[in-house]
């Protein structure tokens, strides 16, 4: 999987996924990164990147010039690293707005598997409508709230699609989403030592009987998820004796 992400403060994106699990799989090259930085395609001679928003109104808008000329200074850089039967194929870009469509499990799952995928980080009020119309493929949004720009959307999108590609995470387990799977949360978890300042770790996760655990670990993530989110409960296959266990 190769990233270039678009942006005006790369050096946030680089720090951000240097590290970690991330850093490893880019050092390891199972993973590349690239950061653009929109500004270098400014002509402006002051660099400058923004400009004040037709109609009037708070704050700045990115212009469309910086943006386009940077997309198609890495798509076409994209299209020549490009085995030749894929040149054609145009890559994905994702701009990182709040109006876009929330960010889900399903989601990372399609993008983990595209070869190349361009994000576009905006800042300020937004970027020109003209722009986006141009080049933008999906928009995404990682939750009901504003952030400063897309740098951290972005890094978060990368990170729950790193790890869901072959030899990123370093175990076995393959990379399902262990959180939600069959809309339920994980369970909770427990190490050594078996008491923690009075505090004991549940007796049958040290009786060494397996359905035992299996089963008091299942009954726990529906009770964790009927506690914090039932919305997802509604879309759970639970058995009918499961049911009745959540009605008790
Ligand atoms: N940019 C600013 N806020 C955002 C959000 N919640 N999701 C994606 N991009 C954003």
């Amino acid at each position: 999987m190769n990233y270039h992400v678009l942006t005006l403060f790369p050096e946030m994106i680089l720090q951000g996924l240097n590290t970690s699990i991330t850093g490893r799989a880019l050092e390891k090259g199972i993973l590349s990164l690239e950061a653009i930085n929109i500004r270098d395609f400014s002509e402006n001679k002051h660099n400058k990147v923004d400009d004040y928003p037709y109609g009037g109104g708070a704050g700045m808008v990115m212009a469309a010039g910086p943006v386009y000329r940077a997309y198609e200074h890495t798509a076409e850089k994209i299209k020549k690293s490009c085995i030749s039967d894929n040149a054609e194929k145009k890559p994905r870009v994702i701009y990182l707005t709040p109006q876009g469509k929330v960010f889900h499990q399903n989601i990372a799952e399609e993008l983990a598997e595209e070869e190349d995928l361009i994000f576009l980080c905006g800042h300020y009020e937004g970027i020109d409508e003209r722009v986006l119309e141009m080049i933008v493929t999906d928009y995404i949004s990682i939750g009901d709230y504003v952030l400063t720009g897309g740098e951290l959307p972005a890094m978060v999108m990368i990170d729950a699609i790193s790890r869901l590609i072959p030899g990123v995470l370093n175990n076995d387990v393959s990379a399902e989403f262990e959180s939600l799977q069959d809309n339920l949360l994980e369970y909770p978890q427990y190490t050594r030592p078996e008491v923690f300042m009075g505090k004991m770790v549940p007796e049958v996760l040290l009786s060494g009987h397996h359905g035992n655990v299996e089963q008091w670990r299942r009954q726990q993530s529906i009770i964790r998820t009927a506690q914090n989110r039932p919305d997802l409960l509604e879309k759970a296959h639970l058995s009918e004796d499961e049911k009745k266990f959540l009605k008790s």
